[in-house]
């Protein structure tokens, strides 16, 4: 049997960055990108330092790395650092206390710009009000909120007076909340009463008060006032933040914390059901946010940057707070919907707001394309200079399409592959500097070793998939899963000795790029060769019937597994026998034979986390068993399930 992963998606199309747009870049041309990446991994730590050495530490560290005992690093040792101080006072000490920090839009429309002074001083008020409440320096606060300005500045303040934040996305569920708090053991709570979805109220203070019935640990809710909406308060625990806020001081002295201090926990799913808490700290984690940020975003001052995420994922920790706000960057941020009230929202934000760098995840520009042309020509979208993506492999048509119409052919893309785990992006362009293959991550960051193993642990030859994992440690990495340290070593240190496993399976071309083939557990294995379920997915949306497609195994008893595809078509598109046949045949044409899918399902819309990643594990079971038994609190769309069972709507 074949074991080796095979990647046999051929993309050959090369973009180099515009001379006008390299000209002005940190990093001017891949020559420079050479010389700074050998430099940076010949001796890793001396690099980390020099860029460590761009923040504010209240005490210099003695030694930069500790990996004494692995797979427990430890970086700036003997540093002490405030996390928050570097956001935000260190901007405002330097004159650029009226640089505006968030443009931030609500759903219905309504807009605040914040400055960095009146930041600072909405972090100190709230991390005094959180100290009047008795939370201290180690005590875990959690998060519920949604994409409104205090949300910043409820992390920022808990990391302020180091408590450990840990955000969970205004999406999940009452059981979600409950299941974190026992886990991290949390004594506070921030959040809101309610947040604007679609046009209507998210109940979280409701949701709160929920998981509150079922966990008695909480002495404090803090309750930010954004929808008005009817809530319960608690007497005694509950409490307004605007209230809270103004019977304390608006300045909070920056304590410096050491280096490995934790700065937050988030929790993210595995390969269990019960979900890993990510522990990142804050010396390294905060050099890791900072330097890529200033280099893959190439983060100049005239720029309004734009991630798209929720502060409940890894993506808005790194890239809307901690990242951006360590550089003193300006950024718009938006509480809603992409297609409230209509499907052109996000290129009406980009003329609003002149952005000039966009960041957000290939389903959403899948998502764009299947909603029509249409609501991006309405707008003018000239400002954009460079355009990111990050959370799954972006398909070569997918990445056309916003090359082409979102940059109008002159904005680089970032394609920035990287994980909760691994808290800063490993795996990028350089934007001024690498020429871009659509589908491509391209090279490795500066100061990372990555690497594409076998099973033996042997470095793959060019071309050959195998797993990908990063050899050397990194500032930002994860220190370890809370409370559970022994799953930390068997989930990502188990495999090869002091190397860390991603988990993905990957190949890496004859130029040194890395295509990221997606989880090694989405890995199908049919006739004995490895097949990536993005490569046929892939595929499969380059037909111009096909808005999004997701494949699955299913048990085969001749072939090992076959390919079943759950397809949705372009709005307008009718779907029909001939119509599975020829994407079949497609596939075939696009890839091969081999990954010529067994089955075509058509469906109206696919189960997706609340992030956007398609619930491949529902899928899984529904083609194997016929309906789904596990767990499905973090699904968007119950009634995706539902349908797809053949249940239609009778729920
Ligand atoms: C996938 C999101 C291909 C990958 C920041 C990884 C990607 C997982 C990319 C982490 C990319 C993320 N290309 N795959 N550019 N970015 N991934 O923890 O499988 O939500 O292991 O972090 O997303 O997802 P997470």
């Amino acid at each position: 049997m074949n074991t080796n992963i095979e990647s046999i998606l051929n993309e050959h199309r090369v973009f180099t960055p515009a001379a006008t747009f390299s000209g002005q870049a940190h990093v001017k041309s891949m020559e420079d990108y050479e010389a700074i990446y050998q430099k940076s991994v010949a001796d890793p730590e001396s690099w980390w330092a020099e860029q460590a050495g761009h923040l504010h530490w209240q005490q210099p560290w003695n030694q930069i790395l500790d990996w004494s005992n692995p797979p427990f690093a430890q970086w700036f040792l003997g540093g002490k650092i405030n996390v928050a101080e570097n956001c935000l006072d260190r901007h405002v000490t330097a004159g650029k206390g009226d640089r505006i920090a968030l443009r931030w839009e609500g759903e219905p429309g309504d807009r605040r710009d914040i400055t960095y002074s009146q930041l600072l001083e909405m972090v100190c008020r709230a991390a005094n009000a959180l100290k009047a409440h008795g939370v201290q320096a180690g005590d875990r606060v959690l998060i519920y909120m949604p994409m409104i300005p205090e949300a910043a500045a409820a992390m920022l303040a808990c990391a302020r007076i180091g408590a450990v934040h840990s955000v969970v996305f205004g999406g999940f569920s009452a059981t979600a909340i409950k299941d974190r708090l026992e886990d991290s053991k949390a004594t506070a709570i921030i959040t809101a009463d309610g947040g604007w979805r679609r046009g209507n109220v998210v109940p979280l203070k409701a949701n709160v008060d929920e998981a509150l019935t079922q966990y008695d640990g909480v002495h404090t809710v803090l309750v930010v006032k954004r929808c008005g909406n009817d809530v319960t308060m608690t007497e005694g625990r509950d409490r307004w933040w605007d209230e809270e806020c103004a019977a304390v001081a608006a300045n909070c002295p920056a304590e410096g914390f050491d280096a490995e201090h934790p700065l937050y926990i988030l929790y993210t799913s595995g390969s269990t059901g019960k979900p890993k808490g990510i522990l990142h700290t804050s010396g390294g984690y905060l050099t890791g946010a900072a330097t890529t940020f200033r280099y893959i975003f190439d983060h100049q001052d005239s720029d309004v940057f734009w991630c798209t995420a929720d502060v409940g994922w890894v993506t808005g920790h790194s890239y809307i707070v901690y990242g951006p706000m360590a550089n003193g960057a300006t950024q718009v941020m938006y509480e809603g919907a992409p297609n409230t009230p209509d499907w052109d929202r996000f290129w009406k934000i980009i003329a609003d707001h002149k952005v000039t760098v966009f960041y957000t995840a290939p389903t959403a520009i899948r998502a764009f394309i299947k909603a029509g042309d249409q609501h991006v020509d309405k707008h003018d979208l000239s400002s954009l200079r460079l355009l990111g993506s990050v959370g799954e492999p972006i398909n070569p048509e997918a990445w056309i399409w916003y090359h082409q119409k979102i940059g109008a052919g002159r904005c680089p893309i970032v394609d920035t592959w990287w994980q909760t785990e691994t808290g800063a992006i490993l795996i990028s362009p350089i934007p001024g500097a690498t020429p871009l293959k659509p589908g491509t991550a391209t090279r490795p960051f500066f100061g990372i070793d990555a690497a594409i193993l076998d099973e033996t642990g042997q470095e793959c030859g060019p071309n050959e998939g195998g797993k990908l994992v990063i050899r050397k440690p990194w500032p930002s990495m994860l220190r370890t899963l809370w409370g559970d340290p022994e799953r930390f070593k068997a989930t990502y240190w188990s495999e090869y000795e002091g190397i860390y496993l991603a988990g993905d399976g990957a190949r890496r071309d004859e130029d040194g790029y890395f295509w990221i083939v997606g989880r090694l557990d989405d890995v199908l294995n049919v006739s004995g060769h490895r097949l990536g379920t993005a490569e046929v997915e892939s595929a499969l949306v380059s037909h111009p019937a096909v808005a999004e497609a997701a494949v699955v195994g299913r048990p085969d008893e001749i072939k090992g597994q076959g390919v079943v595809a759950f397809v949705t078509v372009k709005t307008g598109v009718p779907t029909s026998k001939e119509l599975a046949l020829e994407l079949r045949n497609h596939v075939a044409k696009e890839i091969g034979a081999i990954a010529k899918p067994d089955d075509i399902r058509f469906a109206a819309t696919l189960p997706k986390t609340r992030s956007g990643k398609i619930m491949r594990r529902l899928l899984k079971e529904i083609v194997s068993s016929g309906e789904v038994k596990g767990d499905v609190t973090t699904l968007e769309d119950f009634n995706a399930v539902a349908s797809l069972q053949g249940k239609g709507d009778e729920e």
